[in-house]
């Protein structure tokens, strides 16, 4: 037969058995716990220290009140005033005063909380599992001289039932830790694959524009070169006279080839920006040209076209280059315009000449306008080519569908 003694400890042992089902982390499962121990062991503070998988530290969870040692976690177990138990040399510690006993305070002891709090009446017991330690219950009171051999007994019980409950609690987070050490590498291949998949994307689009570029300029006017030199080996006499447009077009296909290879260089654009680089092409483009032809930037984007996204500054740069191009060569023009339109769900872009305005082409010409549509269809943008309404020229306009719009302006 039980004795009521017995009986009220198997009470408390049954209540901490069900205060701890269903706890799902360490902090929760010790707080449930506390009262019903008080109980049996009367204390301030209590703590249950578990250590870590490694052996090497170990991190503790309290009730009562917080101290330093819950929040230095995880704590190298070499600096645990209770190393030796942790490292199962001692079956328990007992002391009537921890501010004085020497046990706690070895050099490197990081016993700060025991004078910071004044915890005098000290007992530790190991938590087993199987035979190894893998943690300590602690209390402690500020009144020296309170344990005995009978409250290491009742904590052992207490041991006995938190262990198994405990272990399970670190196999658990153990395993929630590798999930997400597991989970961030996952994500990190997968952002490393998409930089990759991004920069293959931007070296091919840039392929394909050296290629339209030389397919457009240079290798048109060579076809045609090489056609007019095969005609003149066919005739008799060759004079320098004939022979000199020859040269003209030659000389015109260097130029474009160094133009192409300038092009291809890391830009203006990716060092000083989008309007820089609009602004410097219209310069230098416009003082190559012959007779004068003024210009003019305005930019009402309000910074807008320097977050763009890359691949899109890009496409967007190389439209508006090759319809400053045009307006030069065709348009006979005095005056080229670029505008800049920006709101927080649009970005617009115009190049305007007041030439002989656009006709569709009807001679066979390069492709610099379907190259222009492929660009612009590639970053979803809308493209127009036209007569301007107020006035005499040619309109090229190019407009940002509002979904890349707004995506830039979040990004
Ligand atoms: N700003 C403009 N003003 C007048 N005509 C233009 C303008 N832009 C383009 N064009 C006409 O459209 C034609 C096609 O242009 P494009 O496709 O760029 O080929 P390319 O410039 O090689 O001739 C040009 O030959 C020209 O007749
Ligand atoms: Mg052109």
């Amino acid at each position: 037969m039980l004795n009521t003694v017995h009986r009220a400890l198997f009470d408390h042992y049954l209540g901490i058995s069900r205060m701890l089902a269903g706890q799902l982390d360490f902090h929760s499962a010790i707080r449930a716990v506390a009262t019903e121990i008080k109980d049996i062991i009367p204390h301030d503070h209590l703590d249950v220290c578990i250590t870590m998988i490694d052996g090497q530290y170990h991190t503790a969870y309290e009730s009562g009140f917080e101290t330093d040692w819950g929040k230095r976690a995880p704590a190298p177990l070499a600096q645990s005033p209770i190393r030796t138990l942790l490292w199962g040399e001692e079956d328990y510690l007992l002391t009537a005063d921890a501010c004085t006993d020497p046990r706690f305070h070895f050099k490197g002891a990081f016993s700060q909380p025991i004078l910071a709090q004044s915890l005098r009446s000290r007992l530790h017991v190991p938590l087993k599992v199987q035979g190894d330690v893998i943690g300590a219950l602690s209390c402690s009171s500020r009144q020296a001289g309170l344990y005995d051999l009978q409250d290491i007994a009742n904590a052992r019980a207490i041991a006995d039932l938190l262990a198994p409950y405990f272990f399970a609690l670190r196999a658990a987070e153990q395993a929630k830790r590798s999930a997400i050490v597991e989970a961030e590498a996952r994500a990190r291949e997968e952002g490393l694959r998409l930089g990759a998949l991004r920069l293959t994307e931007a070296l091919e689009a840039e392929r394909q524009r050296i290629g339209m570029d030389l397919h457009d300029e240079t290798l048109a006017d060579l076809t045609r070169l090489s056609r007019r030199l095969e005609r003149l080996t066919h005739q008799p006499e060759v004079t320098g006279e004939a022979l000199e447009p020859l040269f003209r077009g030659l000389q015109h296909c260097m130029q474009d080839l160094r133009q192409i290879i300038e092009e291809a260089k890391p830009s203006i654009l990716q060092l000083f920006g989008f309007v820089e680089a609009v602004e410097n092409h219209l310069d230098r483009s416009t003082r190559d040209s012959g007779p004068t032809i003024a210009w003019a930037l305005e930019d009402n984007s309000a910074g807008a076209a320097e977050r763009l996204d890359q691949t899109v500054s890009t496409a967007l740069f190389r439209i508006v280059q090759e319809a400053i191009s045009n307006a030069i060569r065709h348009a006979r023009a005095s005056e080229i315009r670029v505008r800049l339109e920006a709101s927080d769900r649009s970005f617009d872009i115009a190049v305007i000449d007041n030439g002989i305005g656009f006709e569709r082409p009807v001679k066979r010409s390069g492709c610099g306008i379907g190259n222009m549509k492929t660009r612009a269809r590639l970053i979803s943008a809308k493209f127009e080519i036209g007569n301007r309404s107020e006035g005499p020229g040619t309109i090229v306009r190019v407009q940002l569908s509002p979904a890349t719009a707004m995506q830039e302006a979040l990004a």
